[in-house]
């Protein structure tokens, strides 16, 4: 076997150090530091796929707006806490001309990125029916949305969407569903991690089925219009980007400033709440608060009691990126489309050194070039891949930790410069040469 560009004893230690046992449930932080330690020692560069933040500049139309909002004084104001009104009105707007959906703007609430509305849409959905205690994953999923379950104490279940695409969606879905504990479903559409995209008849599915059972979607759309197959950036024109809202009065679709907009640091985010969802009451919310509808509880009593509200001059920001948007003066998925540029180069020189792609389709369509891909290696499992890449300078982290039940890794395109090209072929053809597969 030929050395490996970082010595494998350099890696071997810093895991023992950390305490890791099983290197399949390590986390994205743990991988980032094994992975920073041993590229300070050994000198060799990492090429670095953990990390799913975004590695562009932010959205220059919303820093102005944030500047300009900051130096006219918003910043001691508290924020409203319905949301700022412009903001409102274009998120709606947003909804209209790239979901081709009618969502009034007192549904569409600000949130400290969708990280806060999710958690927020947890516990206002586990809060409405005692008898329905427990949310679904569609998995894979991201990790942290898990941890927020276990932060409140609430139940979830879910299982890997792998083999129940299509059709098959159906009747895996209503297995969960007919026990009556489901309160809501979630998924992202792309997906993190593994960049499938649910179809129109998936969703259909989800759709018709959290009508006859009564559960709420959670519609996670951090990578909001980011499959790069179709052109989904013009603003009222089909195609548009595909969502579960056309097959269902029940949903949350929870939007980001974080991905498509390159918007992390601010932490914002709009959680858009159907206008019947909005104004219907559930005895569970009644009881508990002595009245209020989903929208009023989930803004009055859960958004309040979490932050009062959204940093204000990230509002200001995200109202002049979305209407930017929604009037075609801003195509925000031209910034961003780069990632499906690297994600094509980066899938290429894996599977000419002998990876595969583990989620590899839609329903037969070859998978988008995106944010992330998942790949594999013959014989090996999440966590022997994780590893043994560590020791050639790449780190991914391991399916494992994201509900998957297939053997690979997430690789984030993210923060791959022009120069590791040639670094990761050289590299992956060392990884080929020292595992031949028989
Ligand atoms: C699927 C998914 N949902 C939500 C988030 C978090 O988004 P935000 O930064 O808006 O909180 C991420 C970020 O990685 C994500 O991948």
């Amino acid at each position: 076997m030929k050395n490996t560009p970082i010595e494998r004893h350099l890696i071997d230690e810093t895991i023992n150090e950390f305490q890791i046992v099983d290197f399949s449930k390590a986390t994205i932080r743990e991988v980032k530091a094994i992975a920073s330690k041993a590229e300070a020692a050994s000198g060799v560069e990492f090429i670095k796929m953990e990390m799913g933040v975004p590695g562009l500049p932010p959205s220059a139309v919303g820093v102005k707006a944030e500047i300009a909002a900051l130096q006219n004084g918003i910043a001691s104001l508290y924020p409203d806490i319905n949301g700022l009104p412009e903001l409102k009105k274009e998120a709606s707007n947003f909804i209209k001309a790239f979901i081709n959906v009618d969502l009034s703007p007192e549904g569409c609430v600000p949130v400290t990125g969708s990280m806060q509305g999710t958690f927020a849409s947890f516990l206002t959905c586990s809060q409405c029916d005692e008898k329905k205690d427990t949310i679904l994953f569609i998995d894979p999923g991201f990790p942290v949305q898990k941890q927020q379950l276990v932060v409140m104490g609430q139940k979830y279940e879910t299982f890997d969407v792998y083999d129940y695409r299509g059709d098959k969606l159906k009747e895996k879905l209503e297995s969960f569903l007919k026990k009556g504990n489901i309160s809501a479903i979630i998924y992202s559409n792309p997906n993190n991690p593994s960049w499938i995209c649910l179809k129109e008849e998936e969703l259909r599915i989800i759709g018709e089925l959290a009508t006859q059972y009564d559960v709420i979607v959670l519609e996670d759309l951090a990578y909001f219009a980011m499959d790069f197959r179709q052109d989904l950036s013009k603003p009222y024109q089909a195609p548009f980007q595909p969502s579960v809202a056309h097959y269902t009065d029940n949903y949350v679709l929870l939007i980001s400033g974080s991905k498509a907009f390159s918007y992390a640091g601010q932490r914002i985010g709009v959680s858009c709440i159907s206008d019947k969802l909005y104004h219907r009451s559930y005895p569970g919310l009644t009881k508990r608060y002595g009245g209020g509808t989903f929208g009023t509880v989930f803004i009055h009593r859960v958004l309040y009691a979490l932050s009062s509200g959204t940093s204000h001059s990230a509002q200001f920001a995200m109202a002049a990126m979305l209407k930017a948007a929604n009037e075609g003066q801003y195509n925000f998925l031209n910034e961003v489309k780069i990632y499906g540029e690297r994600a094509q180069k980066l899938k290429e020189i894996f599977l000419r050194h002998g990876f595969h792609l583990v989620y590899d389709n839609d329903l037969g369509d070859p998978i988008a070039d995106g944010f992330y891909f998942t790949i594999g290696y013959p014989g090996m499992t999440s966590g022997e891949l994780a590893k043994e890449l560590m020791y050639y300078g790449v780190s991914a982290i391991s399916l494992v930790t994201t509900g998957s039940h297939q053997e690979g890794l997430r690789a984030c395109t993210s923060f791959i410069k022009d120069h590791q090209y040639a670094q990761l072929d050289e590299r992956m053809k060392l990884f080929a040469e020292n595992h031949p597969v028989v």
